[in-house]
Parts: structure tokens; C-alpha cells; sequence
């Protein structure tokens, strides 16, 4: 994004624009009122999935707090009537150095999601890395994406061969990338979700991609010929609606599947083989054979095992602790990147991820030594507020107050971003 008219100042004016007219933004413009105005919208279930983080969300915590003790210092005077927010990832020019986070089961969040979500990242250019555990088969979410840049996000599964048929179908539905998350191979502690019994995988949500996939159906199928799971014989009400919502998730007809053991297979199938916590170095290495994408580990925090992903020559490293969602008390991955950073810096790419609300967020990373960041529970407050179009103007509004930071900051371009511009507070 090059232009007169910067990023933040279109924004600006479509925004006063509409003012002059009566008409508010439909999503509010700061992330406490955006998160104010989502939870009114969500249902309990939805908002202890999304807004959760493990134990007592300190680690939730922590990514803000870690955010607050670096400080902008604002240089005056320079020319920045022309900026470029634009950055080269993996040979594509992107208009900004954001991505939108790969979130599961985002549908409980509003109708569409994924598809929903991936057409608004495309009207904006900016990558969406389509979650694993996604609401929609990674097929539909691209058909909605045009030529628009998308990645993939691999849970490592227990079956080796659903690994190779996902990363097969990655690379056919044309992403330029996959992350390989490595902070879940178990569901972190996680007391929001904890308190009301509710996983959505359980009912069938979020298993898209697992349900629309060959190699996955043929397990589910060979289990049922071993009488494999075995049902829960228990009838109550809870459970004849988790049913009912497996069945309606599951490719094909209601009817037929309601006759069908397969919905209920599948999410059992699902909940023994999607992740593996016995995920190793030496699976990773395997990786190059499996794909020929550039591949990036989510959840490095420590530079030791940055510097490790590097040798084993993966192609980039996503500074992430999931939102805070897996370890209480954890890092706060602004500080993992201050490790990180000066061990890999100039080898891979460094995404940060965790704790970006704000443009200033943004500017912090980069100059903390990350290439890119990715948006995560705040794109979803907007698609719980206004649907694709909420989740376009949350991400607009990121990148538009970015823009006005860097500018504002006397910096005309992302390569001038450097640690230069910070002090700690
Ligand atoms: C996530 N995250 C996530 N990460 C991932 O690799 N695969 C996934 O399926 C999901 N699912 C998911 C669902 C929901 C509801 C949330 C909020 C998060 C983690 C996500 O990619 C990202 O790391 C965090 O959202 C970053 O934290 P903040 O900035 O959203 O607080």
C-alpha cells in the first residue's frame, strides 16, 4: 500500500464520511469496545471458546502487559507524505505486514465463518492462514479468496498419512505457506470452556477439514467395520443435541445422516487422532519429504528451539504462546520475540503472534525484530459484530492505525522499523 491517501487516512475519511451522515462504524475502532460489544453478541459457549486462556489467564495477561512496557519514541520533521507498509514474504509482496491467525471452530463466533472470513481478507490482500480445525474445508475458504494470498495451519495428527493427504490438499488449493502448531498437542487447561463442559469439537464444530478429507474418512470408516467407537447409550437432552449438531455438520443429507453412524464416528475419530504429543524433532525433519511449502513452527519461545527450527532448515518461526490459551503463567510472546529476534534475525521470517490489538502493537513487533504479525481474537469480534464485513474493518482499522503510528512515528516504510524507535517504559 503505497499511496497519497494512505491506509489510515482512507480510513479515517470513510469513517467521518459516514459520520457526517448519521452512521457509526459498525465495528467499534478500539479493542475494549470491540470486545465489549462481541461478548454481547456471543453466546456463553462461544465467548469462554474464543475469549478464554488457560488457568487464570495470566499468560492472556501477559501478552498486554508486555506490549505496555515498551514505549514509541515519536521522531518529527521527516517527510512521510509517502509511505509503504508493504512486505515480501515467501516471494509475495503483501500490502502490510499483517496476517489474519488461524482459528478453529470459528464458526461459533458467526455464520460463514471461515469462508466469511477468508473473503474479507481477500478484499483487503491480506493472508489468511486457514486454521486446521476450521469451520469449512480449506477448498471452500480459497474458492473465496481468488488469487489472494492464503496459508495453511497443520495440527500434527497421530496418522502420518492424514498429514501428507492435508498437506497435499494445502498445496492444491494454493497456499503459499504451512504453519505447523506445536503448542497443542494437548488442549491446554482451559477453565472458561472447563465451567459450562464445552468443547465444540464434541459437537461437531471445527472438524471441517477432518470430514472433508479422504484419508480421514477411511479411518472413521475402517473403525466403524471394528466396531470402533462404542456408543454412549445414555439419552438426555444434551446429548440428543450434540447429535443433532454432529449431523447436521457432516457432508451429505440431514436424514441420511442422522441414519448414519459416521457424524459420531467422526468426531470421536477426530478427538483420538488430531494432534500428537509425542511430536518430535525428527517428525519435523520428515516434513521437507512430506511438502515443498515453505514451513513455519507456531509456538517457538524459546531461542534455543528457534535456533533448532532453523538448522533443520524450516523456513520460518511464529513467536506464539495461542493467545495465552495453553500455559498459564507463561512467556508473553512479545518477550519470547525479544529473545528470539537477535538468534534468528536474517535467517527466517519471524511472525509475532499473541497479544496484537492495535496498530502501535504492530509497530512494536517490527521493531522488536518480526517480519510480520497475525490479528487473532480480535478478527473474530469483529465477525461476531458485522459478519465478513466486521472482520474487513477490524483489519482495516489495524492496519490503517498502523500505518498513522509508523508515520506518525517519522518512518516512511516497514524496513525502517527498528529498535531505534523504542524505549522501555
Ligand atoms: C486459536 N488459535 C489457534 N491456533 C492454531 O494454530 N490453530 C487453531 O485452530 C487455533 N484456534 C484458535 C481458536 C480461537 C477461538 C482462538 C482465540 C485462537 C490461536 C491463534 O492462532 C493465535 O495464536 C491467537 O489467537 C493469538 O492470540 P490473540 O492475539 O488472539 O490473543
Amino acid at each position: 500500500m503505497t499511496t497519497e491517501e494512505s491506509a489510515g487516512r482512507q480510513r479515517q475519511n470513510v469513517i467521518y464520511r459516514d459520520g457526517v451522515f448519521g452512521r457509526r462504524p459498525k465495528v467499534p475502532t478500539d479493542f475494549e469496545s470491540l470486545e465489549r460489544a462481541a461478548k454481547k453478541k456471543m453466546s456463553a459457549a462461544a465467548w469462554a471458546y474464543v475469549h478464554g486462556g488457560a488457568g487464570s489467564g495470566r499468560t492472556v495477561q501477559a501478552n498486554r502487559d508486555a506490549f505496555d512496557r515498551w514505549q514509541i519514541v515519536p521522531r518529527v520533521l521527516r517527510d512521510v507524505s509517502k509511505r509503504d507498509l508493504g512486505v515480501e514474504l515467501f516471494g509475495k509482496r503483501l500490502p502490510s505486514p499483517l496476517l489474519l491467525a488461524p482459528v478453529g471452530a470459528a464458526e461459533l463466533a458467526g455464520p460463514g465463518a471461515d469462508v466469511a472470513i477468508a473473503s474479507a481478507a481477500a478484499e483487503l490482500g491480506v493472508p489468511y492462514i486457514f486454521s486446521n480445525q476450521g469451520s469449512a474445508p480449506m477448498e471452500e475458504s480459497a474458492a473465496a479468496m481468488g488469487d489472494s494470498p492464503r496459508w495453511f495451519q497443520l495440527y500434527w495428527s497421530t496418522e502420518d498419512d492424514l498429514v501428507d493427504s492435508l498437506l497435499e490438499r494445502a498445496e492444491n488449493m494454493g497456499a503459499d505457506a504451512v504453519v505447523v502448531t506445536l503448542d497443542t498437542t494437548m488442549l491446554g487447561w482451559r477453565p472458561e470452556d472447563l465451567n459450562l463442559g464445552s468443547l465444540p469439537f464434541a459437537q461437531g464444530k471445527g472438524i471441517a477439514q477432518y470430514t472433508s478429507d479422504p484419508v480421514f474418512m477411511r479411518i472413521v470408516r475402517e473403525r466403524i467395520a471394528a466396531a470402533l467407537p462404542k456408543p454412549d447409550t445414555e439419552v438426555t437432552l444434551g446429548a440428543v443435541r450434540a447429535l443433532i449438531s454432529m449431523t447436521s455438520r457432516f457432508p451429505g443429507r440431514f436424514l441420511d445422516n442422522l441414519r448414519s453412524p459416521e457424524p459420531r464416528a467422526a468426531v470421536e475419530t477426530f478427538l483420538d487422532i488430531y494432534s500428537r504429543p509425542s511430536l518430535g524433532w525428527a517428525d519435523l525433519e520428515s516434513v521437507r519429504e512430506r511438502t515443498s511449502l515453505p514451513v513455519l513452527l507456531k509456538g517457538v519461545l524459546h531461542p534455543d528451539d528457534a535456533r533448532r527450527a532453523v538448522d533443520i532448515g524450516m523456513n520460518g518461526i511464529v513467536v506464539s504462546n495461542h493467545g495465552g490459551r495453553q500455559v498459564d503463567g507463561g512467556v508473553s510472546s512479545l518477550d519470547a520475540l525479544n529473545d528470539i529476534a537477535p538468534a534468528v534475525k536474517g535467517a527466517v521470517p519471524i511472525v509475532l503472534d499473541s497479544g496484537i490489538r492495535g496498530g502501535a502493537d504492530v509497530f512494536k513487533a517490527l521493531a522488536l525484530g518480526a517480519d510480520a504479525v497475525t490479528l487473532g481474537r480480535p478478527h473474530l469480534y469483529g465477525l461476531a459484530l458485522a459478519g465478513g464485513e466486521g472482520v474487513r474493518d477490524v483489519t482495516a482499522n489495524v492496519i490503517a492505525e498502523f500505518d498513522l503510528t509508523m508515520g506518525l512515528s517519522g518512518l516512511a516504510s516497514v524496513a525502517e522499523i527498528t529498535r531505534d524507535a523504542l524505549r522501555r517504559a
